[in-house]
């Protein structure tokens, strides 16, 4: 079955498909960039392309481009996993390959909008063709409908040929959680003008992705990713897998009320959303032992050999466990006491935990996986780091780090000075943002985003590159 992935060293169909995610990913990754540095500009001279591209559309280019990227580097990660995994061909990778097109044309035709019409008037037909003004997940009612369609074609062949093929405890857990991860993409999806009501159901989406089901996605990935390049346990890693999945959903779910101290909802959610939110940062410390302990105890196991077959890919994955821990896990647990969060909420503190958990938790994995796939498409045992590789990482990771702490001086100043001393006025809003601390956070943040693009610059060329070099090497 498998014998055209390990004969020669182009993979199966459905790790080529993989392959062709990732493609788009990094170009996505590369546009929220731009667009993150056009925002952070703006912060700086107000003046910056306004009324051409005004803050709110560099902001939303940005933050959608970034779910939209992790989204599709998330479905090739399946799609490259899911035949080595399964030992059986995907079952319709025709059929996803026509799904993949359609998505990218309908993602294309969505920026283009976002970038060149922008805006709409407060009518039905914005939502339907523009945007639907959900943070983070914008596309218009068209493309919604037309992801759905793209994502049940994606599911299926995950389902059938799980069904079809070996059914290991990672690919369990992958199936059930892809199922809950998809499905809560339609609670953002309807419409109501009660807006505690909307912003209810938005957080389903948005919190119970990064909080919840994506979490226990990387969990699948790190313990399939760990079986492959130090060669791992799989009992361990899969031991470790289930212990993060019971423990995720056991305080994501409630965790949830962390969002609901300020839109309207019932009081309860304060006690709710302190005391299990507040437990987030366990399940986070057991994804950092288990890639931490494994590898230990694998190089251990394994003596004088080489243990790590990947390095870049191992790197990100210990910059993962990190990261994770440390934006999500630490900046998360900073503000979600209502006590500090009525101080803190909304200030760049939360852009701080924004930028530092998803680079942590999830660019740092997805891009590690990135170079797993091209292990496979060069067919190469071994995979040594480059000096690409480790400016890539350096640079991105030094880079997202000033920014994350640039942006935490910019909100504890806003948390004493607006919020303490002036009282959290509309007033208190714009005096906060002219003093020093703030103005020169922004130079800061905009400066480590250079910082950041230019470690960008350095990966690309390493994913352009480093499998011919291990191919080399090898021969
Ligand atoms: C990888 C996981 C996580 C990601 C990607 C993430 C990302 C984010 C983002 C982007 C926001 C801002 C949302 C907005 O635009 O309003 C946010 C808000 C928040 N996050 Fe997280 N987060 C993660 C995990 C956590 C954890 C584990 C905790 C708590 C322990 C936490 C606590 C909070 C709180 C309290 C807010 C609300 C901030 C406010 O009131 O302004 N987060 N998160
Ligand atoms: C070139 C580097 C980057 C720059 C200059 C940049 C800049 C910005 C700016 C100006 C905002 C708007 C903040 C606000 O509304 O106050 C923003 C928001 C955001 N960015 Fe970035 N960004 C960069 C890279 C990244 C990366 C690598 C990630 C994650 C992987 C990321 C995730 C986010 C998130 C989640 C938000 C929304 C935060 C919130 O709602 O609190 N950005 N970024
Ligand atoms: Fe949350």
């Amino acid at each position: 079955m498998l014998t055209s992935i390990k004969s020669n060293h182009l993979t199966s169909s459905g790790q080529r498909l993989g392959m062709m995610y990732f493609r788009v990913a990094i170009i996505l990754f590369g546009a929220q960039l731009l667009m993150g540095l056009i925002a952070a500009i703006q912060f700086i001279y107000p003046a910056f392309l306004f009324e051409l591209f005004d803050f709110s559309v560099a902001r939303m280019v940005h933050i959608n481009a970034l779910v939209v990227w992790m989204l599709y580097a998330m479905i090739g990660a399946t799609y490259y996993m899911l035949s080595d995994e399964t030992e059986h061909e995907g079952v319709a990778i025709g059929l996803g390959k026509l799904a993949f097109w359609v998505l990218t044309l309908a993602v294309t035709i969505v920026v283009l909008v976002y970038i060149f019409i922008q805006i709409g008037p407060g009518k039905e037909s914005t939502i339907w063709l523009i945007n639907e003004g959900r943070e983070y997940i914008e596309a218009p009612r068209w493309a919604d409908i037309g992801i759905v369609v793209v994502v049940l074609i994606f599911y299926w062949n995950v389902f059938a040929t799980y069904l079809a093929g070996k059914k290991t405890g990672i690919m369990t857990v992958m199936v059930a959680n892809l199922l809950a991860l998809a499905g809560l993409y339609l609670a953002g999806m309807f419409f109501t003008d009660n807006i505690s009501m909307d912003q209810f159901w938005w957080w389903w989406v948005i919190h119970l992705w990064v909080e919840a089901t994506w979490e226990v996605f990387v969990g699948t990935l790190a313990a399939y990713a760990l079986i492959k390049i130090i060669g791992a346990k799989r009992e361990v890693v899969e031991m470790w897998l289930w212990i993060e999945v019971l423990m995720l959903f056991g305080s994501g779910i409630l965790g949830l009320g962390h969002h609901y101290f300020w839109i309207g909802t019932p009081e309860y959610w304060w006690e709710i959303g302190a005391l299990f939110s507040a437990l987030e940062p366990v399940p986070l410390i057991a994804m950092f032992v288990h890639v931490l302990y494994d590898w230990g105890k694998e190089q251990g196991i394994n003596g004088e050999k080489p243990a790590i077959n990947n390095g870049p890919a191992m790197a990100w994955l210990v910059t993962n466990a990190f990261g994770n821990f440390l934006g999500a896990g630490i900046w998360g647990f900073f503000h979600t006491l209502p006590q500090v969060n009525i101080y803190t909420h909304g200030t760049q503190f939360t852009a701080a935990h924004g930028h530092l958990s998803f680079f942590g938790a999830y660019a740092t994995i997805l891009i590690g996986t990135m170079y797993l796939g091209l292990q496979g498409a060069y067919g190469v045992k071994q995979m040594k780091a480059t000096f690409n590789s480790k400016m890539g990482l350096f640079l991105s990771t030094f880079g997202v780090l000033g920014m994350g702490v640039a942006l935490t001086i910019a909100g504890y100043e806003q948390v004493l000075v607006e919020r303490a001393e002036l009282g959290a006025g509309w007033n208190a809003f714009f005096v906060a943002q002219d003093l020093p601390w703030y103005v020169q956070a922004q130079l800061w943040r905009a400066i480590m985003g250079v910082v950041t693009l230019l470690g960008f610059v350095y990966l690309v060329l390493d994913l352009l590159t480093i499998g011919k070099k291990a191919r080399a090497a090898e021969a």
